[in-house]
């Protein structure tokens, strides 16, 4: 694309003229990071869509957008709360949803996929919708620890594609890890940083590997924290009052391992093992496993290592 045309390329987003071509999003999953997509991206006045099976899946999406606002609108207007009624009402009003993926992907800039953690199924995916999207639009996953080289191998667009980690609860952390295979071009990964700008988000480069920085670091110093309790040298409380009073984490690591969900810890860790089977630090743990197994996975299903009331 020549600069004239991106320079044509005006941004709805902004209202100003501007060089990047992120006019409109679709989120794919309306779990909980697809939900803080649509909600970010909303806000910083994108049109975005929505996807996921049901109708039923997505209500709850968007149920879980306007509370999340709501909290927003709670703080910034305090003192006059229809103008807040006002603002949360133009953030939705920037949203649809859709069960059609085919429609929802044909006419966008960026596809933010955020379904399952399962390859196949990702794959699965993919492989359709690449058929379908515009050659210009660039795809971004935000899976937390499977490869996005060997996700993008099934689509033609491998120079058009990235990753983009965020984490949760995505309305708050400032963070995104903007990953690159070898095959993402130099364009693909500037229009994919000034995207996350746009919605408020600071940056970190990292290559296409195990856990990009963050999981890499956080997911085994989990796991070290619920073998110390697995062990019965602290209770959960005690690690967690640890942490936060001792190295003034905002919350303790068994309680983060309920608040991420446990099934994602033990997803995450189980690829891992797989993968590297000699290092210890990606060994399983029994307890989490047995919690796993129970339905336990922590905040989402009311009870993990902690019970939670609605
Ligand atoms: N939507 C909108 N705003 C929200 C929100 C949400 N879902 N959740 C919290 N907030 C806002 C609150 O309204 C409040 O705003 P204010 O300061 O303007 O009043 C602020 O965030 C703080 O919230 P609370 O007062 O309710 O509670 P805390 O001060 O305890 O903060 C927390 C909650 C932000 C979750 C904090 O405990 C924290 O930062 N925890 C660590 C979270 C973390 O490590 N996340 C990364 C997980 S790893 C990951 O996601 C990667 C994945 O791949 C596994």
């Amino acid at each position: 694309m020549s600069f004239a045309t991106r320079i044509l390329r005006r941004s709805f987003c902004t209202g100003v003229y501007r060089l990047a071509p992120v006019n409109h999003v679709t989120v794919i999953g309306g779990g909980s990071m697809g939900n803080g997509i649509a909600q970010v991206t909303a806000q910083a006045g994108c049109q975005v869509t929505m996807v996921d099976q049901t109708d039923e899946i997505l209500q709850k999406s968007v149920n879980t957008i306007n509370k999340s606002l709501q909290r927003v609108v709670k703080k910034k207007f305090a003192d006059d709360p229809s103008k807040g009624e006002e603002f949360i009402q133009g953030i939705m009003g920037n949203i649809s949803v859709t069960t059609d993926v085919t429609s929802a992907v044909s006419n966008t800039d960026l596809v933010m996929e955020a379904i399952i953690e399962n390859m196949d199924i990702k794959k699965k995916l993919l492989v359709d919708i690449d058929k379908v999207a515009k050659e210009h639009t660039i795809f971004a996953s935000n899976t937390s620890s499977l490869s996005i080289t060997e996700m993008a191998s099934v689509t033609q667009r491998q120079d058009r594609f990235g990753g983009l980690h965020f984490f949760n609860p995505v309305a708050v952390m400032k963070l995104v890890e903007v990953v690159r295979t070898p095959q993402t071009s130099d364009e693909t990964f500037d229009t994919l940083v000034e995207y996350c700008k746009m919605i408020g988000k600071t940056t970190v480069n990292c290559k296409d590997t195990p856990g990009f920085i963050v999981n890499r670091l956080l997911v085994p110093y989990i796991m070290e924290a619920i073998r110390l309790v697995e062990r019965g040298d602290a209770s959960p409380q005690d690690t967690d009052i640890a942490m936060k009073l001792g190295a003034g984490y905002p919350m303790g690591p068994i309680e983060l391992a309920d608040y991420i969900g446990l099934d994602i810890n033990k997803f995450v860790m189980d690829g891992w093992h797989e993968k590297y089977p000699d290092n210890p630090l990606f060994n399983p743990s029994p307890l989490l496993d047995k919690l796993v197994s129970e339905g336990k996975l922590g905040r989402k299903t009311g009870e993990g290592f902690y019970k939670y009331s609605k």
